[in-house]
């Protein structure tokens, strides 16, 4: 008799971004003439650049003639996107990342949630309350936790990692010690950053437990500040404790387009085995490798045409952030991170819940955003919003919150 991974009905209810959809749905279907802003979900809005589009014409075609016809791609990636990514990713940041220590995936989502593969299910993990949820919920399907409590909002047998206005949303160093830390910098959903110096104590921590830290920078695009690492190589040590995880999804706009990378380092061993060697088996043996097409248009962010494009398309993100950053903050709403990140973290005003609050936003302005409680307990009385949409339109939606 076939039986179901039962860990997977500890999950509550459904993803975040589903329940608010249908919120949404429900409010358009009882009010079809409303014209509603999306803050909401993460998701691109600019069309692709064009060297992206120059790359995925030029390899289109290549695909159409016999001679230049590409079949499978490498499992781990096409050397050419590979060093490219060595080069200017790292080598420029002063980061010793060989190209063979990159592995070229269909985006990060897949391989935060998929990295815990690898690692023992006794394996205690720790995460950041507010969390982006693929790195609890993969962890809860593996069976890495206990049952979910209602009342906490909290899985057993994970250590969540406040992260609040008191710290200044950069977790604490835990009492319990884990295995696993999933640190997220540039962080969504707070939008918020981690000096080097700060970084450095958790790589220290880490190297001195014997943990691993998986952390996911897939927003580095969007630092500004010069002592805010790109990557968790620049801090020292890393190599020997620390996965990271990358995307061209925010960066280049490639939400659709699907193309990332995770860079394991061949010193990073436990007992004397190189988790290099284990991904790349659970890469070579699960997935057949990102389209050649994609991989030459995440090639072509990386040439000078292709860099100054990224930087515009950052810039374009970043003005809506601004916007709405100071927008609200003018308007008297406490208001946190948008600096270096393209989110921005509000305190709900008169202490409404967060599910209350989408409720108002939605019924008074029109505008979607993320409830902060949807990310973790500490998410609570705080929302979520976006800077990834259009610039006349987030300007629009920011007239409208600040006129409530
Ligand atoms: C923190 C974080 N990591 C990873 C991802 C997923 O990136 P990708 O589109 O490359 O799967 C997201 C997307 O919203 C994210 O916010």
């Amino acid at each position: 008799m076939a039986r179901i991974n039962s860990n997977y009905l500890k999950l509550p209810g459904s993803y975040l971004f589903s329940g608010i959809a249908k919120k949404v749905q429900a409010y358009k279907e009882a009010n079809p003439d409303a014209d509603i802003i999306r803050l909401g979900i993460g998701d691109v809005t600019r069309p692709l650049t064009d060297s992206v589009l120059n790359a995925l014409h030029d390899a289109t075609d290549e695909m159409g003639k016999e001679e230049t016809f590409k079949g499978y791609a490498p499992d781990l990636g096409y050397e050419f996107l590979r060093s490219a990514i060595a080069e200017n990713d790292y080598a420029a940041r002063g980061c010793d990342i060989a190209a063979d220590e990159i592995f070229v995936s269909d985006g990060a989502k897949s391989d935060c949630g998929n990295i815990q593969e690898i690692f023992d299910v006794n394996n205690r993990i720790a995460v950041c309350d507010p969390v982006y949820p693929v790195y609890v919920d993969s962890n809860v399907m593996a069976g890495r936790t206990g049952e979910y409590v209602e009342a906490t909002g909290k899985f057993k047998n994970v250590i969540y990692m406040p992260c609040t206005v008191e710290n200044g949303f950069v977790p604490e160093l835990p009492k319990e010690v884990p295995d696993m830390i999933y640190l997220c910098f540039p962080n969504n959903p707070t939008g918020e950053v981690i000096t080097k110096d700060r970084l450095q104590v958790w790589v220290d921590y880490a190297l001195k437990n014997k943990a691993v830290i998986f952390y996911d920078s897939a927003y580095e695009a969007y630092i500004r500040d010069e002592n805010v690492p790109h990557s968790i190589y620049e801090c020292d040590g890393a190599r020997k404790c620390a996965i990271e995880f990358r995307s061209f999804s925010k960066t280049a706009g490639f939400t659709g387009l699907r193309l990332g990378y995770t860079v394991v380092p061949k010193d990073l061993e436990i007992d004397g085995v190189k988790l290099h060697s284990l991904w790349a088996r659970r890469h070579g043996t699960k997935f057949n490798g990102a389209p050649y097409i994609v991989q030459r248009a995440g090639e072509a962010i990386y040439t000078d045409e292709g860099k100054r494009e990224v930087r515009a398309l950052v810039d374009y993100y970043m003005n809506n952030a601004s916007v709405i950053y100071n927008g609200l903050k003018d308007a008297g709403y406490e208001v946190y991170g948008g600096k270096n990140a393209p989110y921005m973290w509000l305190r709900t005003p008169d202490d409404m819940l967060s599910w209350e609050f989408f409720d108002y936003l939605l019924g008074k302005a029109q505008v979607v955003g993320t409830p902060g409680v949807g990310f973790g307990p500490c998410g609570e009385h705080f929302f979520r919003l976006t800077a990834f949409g259009n610039a006349d339109r987030t300007k629009e939606a920011v007239e409208r919150i600040v006129k409530l």
